[in-house]
């Protein structure tokens, strides 16, 4: 039995701070770190231009579709489902456990970026150093607990004193870093010649993995289809404009990813031809160490890598402790540190899965536990989430009692109904279903 949710729920102190922490779980490593490479490995531009319209025709509806299943329901996903329809709460319950996975995994990633400010603070940033490093197990398992006690901490104090006030402090550094370092690179020699690569949209280059690639960039990013969206919906207020809100979340989210191909690729452009989920760890720091005061620009640089992902870890941990707490009725510290500890433990095979432990490294195909952890949840999990969200809304809520809570405080979003409609109904599932079909047909993940 659901335990009702008391009259006192959370909600976000006003409208920009909702904006501020979804954009907050939006913006993070899949934006500073995923997007330029797997833009580098599918084409540049041309990548860019799929990606781009992925996010308006599939990432916007889909987003708004959850915030409004969370600000109707107002509750975290397991009940927002179970509230419409019993028999859905499924996708809530794959949501939660999907936050977790994804999270034992990013974690370890965040985890680097901490290791990274580290070595910049010491000036001891060497590009040789990364495959010893992950393969270091006291380094791999310390920094993801490190990575994730700062996690439980923020979201521990709640939403409105953790996760709003740190969104509000964290975000505006990021784009201020983010902006400084955009124009330090294009500043450099080599800017040219990466910005070249990163525009030219090379339309010879498009085969059905690019634009599967698109599509699947454009829901991580977003953090859809694992009901983040939905708890993050369910604080907002009933007189807050779902629409708009929707449209600066993802705006934000990508303006940041499209400045993070800006501030990569200009670094870059001389060693253009090495990319791979290395690129921000080997070949960042083969072109800072060229550079004068490279090592305060490194420092920089993953400082800001580092609130990226912290802002990001925190929505993955928020959608398990809301179900906890609106569900199960425990108190919120309680829920965090259960949550965190699972977390921590299902994340220490990843951390040892990049060289530290033999029976992890490869388990499949060369994948060890980390890739398989983010093949499953990152990319399959997500894409039956969002898939479900699609259809759940359109079919068994009905588009119009979805738009209905959108009118409420937006009556002119009456026209676009039939719109949200087809995308909702019709495009994305069938964009969703041909991106499941061929990451599971082919077993790759963008990872
Ligand atoms: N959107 C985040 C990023 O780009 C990752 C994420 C996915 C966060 C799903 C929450 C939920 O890094």
């Amino acid at each position: 039995m659901a335990v009702p949710v008391p009259g006192g729920r959370a909600t976000w102190g006003s409208k920009l701070g909702f904006i501020l922490a979804a954009a907050g779980s939006a913006i993070g490593l899949g934006n500073i770190w995923r997007f330029p490479y797997v833009t580098y490995e599918n084409g540049g531009g041309v990548f860019v231009l799929l990606y781009l319209i992925a996010i308006v025709c599939l990432g916007l509806p889909v987003m708004l579709a959850e915030l409004t299943i969370g600000r109707h329901t107002a509750r975290n996903p397991v009940g927002a489902f179970r509230m419409i329809a019993p028999n859905w709460r499924f996708v809530g319950y794959l949501g939660v456990l999907t936050g977790v996975a994804i999270l034992s995994y990013y974690g370890v990633v965040a985890g680097w970026t901490i290791g990274y400010v580290v070595k910049s603070a010491a000036g001891s940033l060497d590009p040789d150093d990364f495959g010893t490093f992950i393969a270091d197990p006291a380094l791999q398992v310390g920094y993801l607990l490190a990575f994730l006690t700062a996690t439980v901490v923020v979201v521990a104090f709640g939403v409105k004193n953790g996760i709003e006030r740190m969104a509000q402090i964290l975000m505006p550094l990021l784009l201020l870093l983010m902006l400084g370092l955009v124009i330090r690179g294009l500043t450099l020699p080599t800017a040219a010649e990466g910005l070249r690569f990163y525009l030219y949209p090379d339309f010879g280059a498009v085969t059905v993995k690019t634009v599967i690639f698109a599509v699947g960039q454009a829901f991580f990013s977003l953090s859809l289809g694992m009901g983040a969206m939905i708890t993050y919906g369910s604080y907002i207020n009933k007189k807050d404009n779902l629409a708009t809100s929707a449209l600066a979340v993802v705006s934000f989210d990508t303006c940041i990813a499209l400045l993070a191909g800006f501030l990569i690729f200009p670094v870059i452009g001389a060693s253009i031809t090495k990319g791979g989920p290395t690129l921000v760890f080997v070949t960042m720091i083969e072109q800072f160490n060229l550079m004068a005061g490279g090592r305060w620009v490194a420092l920089l640089f993953f400082v800001l890598l580092a609130i990226a992902a912290l802002t990001s870890t925190v929505s993955l941990l928020e959608v398990a402790t809301s179900y906890m707490v609106d569900e199960l009725g425990m108190k919120r510290l309680k829920a965090v540190l259960s949550v965190g500890a699972v977390t921590i433990l299902l994340g220490i095979p990843s951390a040892l899965s990049l060289g530290a432990a033999d029976g992890l490294t490869d388990l499949a195909n060369g994948k060890g536990f980390l890739n398989i952890m983010d093949f499953l949840f990152g990319n399959v999990s997500l894409a039956f989430g969002a898939l479900l969200t699609c259809i759940f809304l359109v079919y068994r809520w009905g588009i119009s009692n979805a738009a209905a809570e959108v009118q409420s405080a937006y009556p002119g979003f009456a026209r676009f109904v039939p719109l949200w409609r087809i995308l909702l109904g019709v495009i994305a599932p069938a964009a969703i279903a041909a991106m499941l079909v061929y990451i599971i047909a082919t077993g790759e993940g963008l990872g």
